[in-house]
């Protein structure tokens, strides 16, 4: 295990689906003397649409992606980052926290299965109910899933539908859309990662290809917008 100058831990098998090991990469600071926190798991973290705007909360957030993760860490360096399998992390770690948000991968789901020219022709990644069916049934906190409406009839009836989003959550979710930029699915060069950071508030240098696709905007496009997040943070906690 490698440790770098941020601390950072490079994990060689950041990628698998299953990783039995749960790598912490910052400190916990332990201080009786402080009020209780209402503690968070932000889990499938991406680069942090979703958790931007939450406050008065202690996040721990878990993305398998070494690069993404690093970005994670720059925009909010606050909060305890992990670097791990999430899928596994919930099943492990759920009774540490108060509040768990989860983003499972998407593009098993999204309707640009079907749109895309391309030969993508592959099983929806059905894990995704896999951690609304446990969350559901093993978790005693409030909790909410986020992917996006799919080019199916979800398997699980939603809570909420807003915008391209779907959430699964065992709280009332009230909370509006935030308009997306024109041409949001086309934008794929610098300048479009420009315009995507520039609405989300999100900034960063790196150019980031998310897993085998050849846009950098791709991961800015995987966020929830922050002010969408935090509403639907604030609607259960
Ligand atoms: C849809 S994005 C999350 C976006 C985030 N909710 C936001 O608003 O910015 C999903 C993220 O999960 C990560 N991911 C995919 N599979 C994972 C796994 N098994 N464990 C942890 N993270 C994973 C991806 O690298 C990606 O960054």
């Amino acid at each position: 295990m490698q440790i770098d100058e941020n601390g950072f831990v490079a994990v060689t098998n950041a990628d698998s689906s299953r990783t039995d090991e749960i790598i912490s990469v910052s400190q916990h600071s332990s201080n009786e003397m402080l009020p209780a926190v209402f503690k968070v798991a932000n889990v499938f973290a991406g680069v942090g649409g979703n958790r931007k705007l939450w406050q008065d909360c202690q996040v721990t957030a878990v993305e398998n992606d070494f690069k993404i993760a690093k970005v994670y860490k720059k925009l909010f360096p606050q909060d305890e980052l992990i670097i791990s399998d999430g899928f596994e992390f919930i099943k492990q770690c759920h009774n540490e926290f108060d509040f768990i948000w989860a983003s499972p991968p998407c593009q098993k789901h999204s309707r640009m299965m079907k749109a895309t020219r391309h030969k993508v022709a592959d099983y929806p990644d059905l894990r995704l109910y896999e951690v609304i069916i446990f969350l559901q049934n093993f978790y005693k906190g409030k909790w909410v899933v986020e992917n996006v409406v799919p080019y199916y009839e979800p398997l699980i009836k939603p809570t909420a539908q807003i915008g391209r989003h779907l959430f699964w959550s065992n709280f009332p979710i009230n909370a509006e859309e935030v308009p997306q930029p024109k041409n949001f699915i086309n934008k794929a060069n610098l300048q479009g990662k420009k315009e995507m950071m520039d609405w989300l508030g999100l900034h960063f240098e790196e150019v980031i290809y998310y897993k085998n696709n050849h846009c950098p905007v791709q991961i800015l496009r995987n966020c929830v917008h922050p002010t969408l997040g935090n509403a639907v943070f604030l609607n259960g906690r």
